[in-house]
């Protein structure tokens, strides 16, 4: 396969450029809507037979049984401590490991660090909602282009899903916490990219393996963390639905890709790669140290210096990995996927348990 250039694929050669990756920043904030082409035919199929893909045909029937409603099933009456939250999360900082001496961090006292702790969650929350709301439009797309009856069904549960998940994350932000973040841009620039692809099984790549891949394992870090009793139920309920999104792409996309072409997987490495990067870069919190008037060419290299915190960032690709590799796409055109892994220091989850289906071990006990 004739790689494409790091430039073209993520707008830099080196991976690790923290120049290139700040000099990106959301300019876009003000704007009350964002609009991208979508680039896709809606595709009717004359194939009616329900479960002609059992697999697909399972998890419909389970989304049916396990809806839930963010109004009245968490409890919302909860007074958020947010401070208390935010000591909580200190420690994944590594705060102990870094050294900042002779930095503007140096003079920070509790007061800051807690602060810090502070912006950090309402900071993931909101780009936990953003995601969200890309994945209900990435669904809603996939409706209307995916070729097959049973994934049509499926994806309309998820529409569902995602239209609740950013309702209780924004309702959260909104009515106990004091306001969100815009989106991080290279979330954005991730988003943008998924929804322009014209390839129907482009969308659940980006979305249902990468994204959502990291979001499993994301809410599972901030649910395994957390003791605030909403916000913990919430991400349970949210992680319950978000398992069956990522089955329902490894479902899809496994008897899609065992159909392509060297050159054709090579183009999905790739993308796999650029969604890899993007999200690594997003986990960079730059909007955080502006917001707390660190420069963060100064703060970032200190947080990643950290190795609690860079251990942190690799957890967050533990389900991407192993699902990407039952996919096909690590060890095709000579490895090309693994080797862009590596770099990333992240190809050591390759065995860990892949999502296809893990939603049983996530299902709410009292939803079945
Ligand atoms: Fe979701
Ligand atoms: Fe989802």
């Amino acid at each position: 396969m004739a790689a494409t250039p790091n430039k073209d694929l993520i707008g830099r050669e080196g991976v690790n450029d923290l120049d290139a990756i700040l000099s990106m920043t959301n300019t876009d904030v003000d704007s009350a809507v964002h609009s991208i082409a979508d680039n896709a035919a809606a595709i009717f199929t004359w194939d009616y037979e329900k479960g002609a893909r059992p697999g697909l045909n399972k998890l419909y029937e389970k989304a049916k049984t396990s809806q839930w409603n963010g109004e009245t099933d968490l409890p919302w009456d909860t007074d958020v401590d947010l401070e208390k939250v935010a000591q909580l999360l200190l420690p994944s900082f590594g705060v102990e490991q870094m050294d900042v001496a002779g930095t503007p961090l140096a003079r920070w006292g509790d007061a800051e660090w807690l602060r810090l702790g502070m912006e950090s969650q309402i900071w993931a929350l909101s780009q936990f909602m953003h995601g969200e709301q890309g994945a209900l439009l990435c669904t809603a797309k996939i409706v209307e282009t995916v070729p097959w009856i049973d994934a049509k069904y499926y994806a309309a549960t998820q529409v569902m899903d995602e239209a609740r998940h950013v309702e209780v994350f924004a309702k959260y932000l909104d009515t106990k916490l004091d306001g969100y973040y815009p989106i991080n841009t290279h979330l954005g620039m991730l988003l943008d990219d998924i929804v322009a692809d014209s390839r129907w099984d482009m969308t659940y790549l980006g979305m249902q393996i990468m994204v959502e891949g990291l979001a499993l394992a994301a809410f599972g870090f901030m649910h395994a963390v957390t003791e605030e009793p909403l916000l913990k139920q919430l991400l349970r309920y949210v992680m319950a639905d978000e398992a069956r999104h990522v089955a329902f792409g490894v479902l899809s996309l496994k008897e899609y890709y065992a159909e392509l072409t060297d050159r054709e997987l090579g183009e999905r490495q790739e993308f796999a790669f650029e969604a890899a990067v993007r999200m690594r870069d997003r986990f960079l919190q730059q909007e955080v140290w502006d917001r707390l008037g660190v420069d963060p060419k100064i703060a970032i290299p200190l947080t990643q210096s950290s190795p609690m915190r860079s251990e942190f960032q690799k957890m967050l690709f533990a389900k991407i990995v192993p699902n990407c590799k039952k996919l096909g796409l690590l060890d095709a055109n000579d490895m090309w996927l693994r080797h862009r892994f590596e770099e990333l220091g992240v190809i050591q989850f390759e065995d860990w348990a892949d999502t296809e289906a893990e939603y049983e071990a996530f299902a709410l006990a009292e939803l079945q």
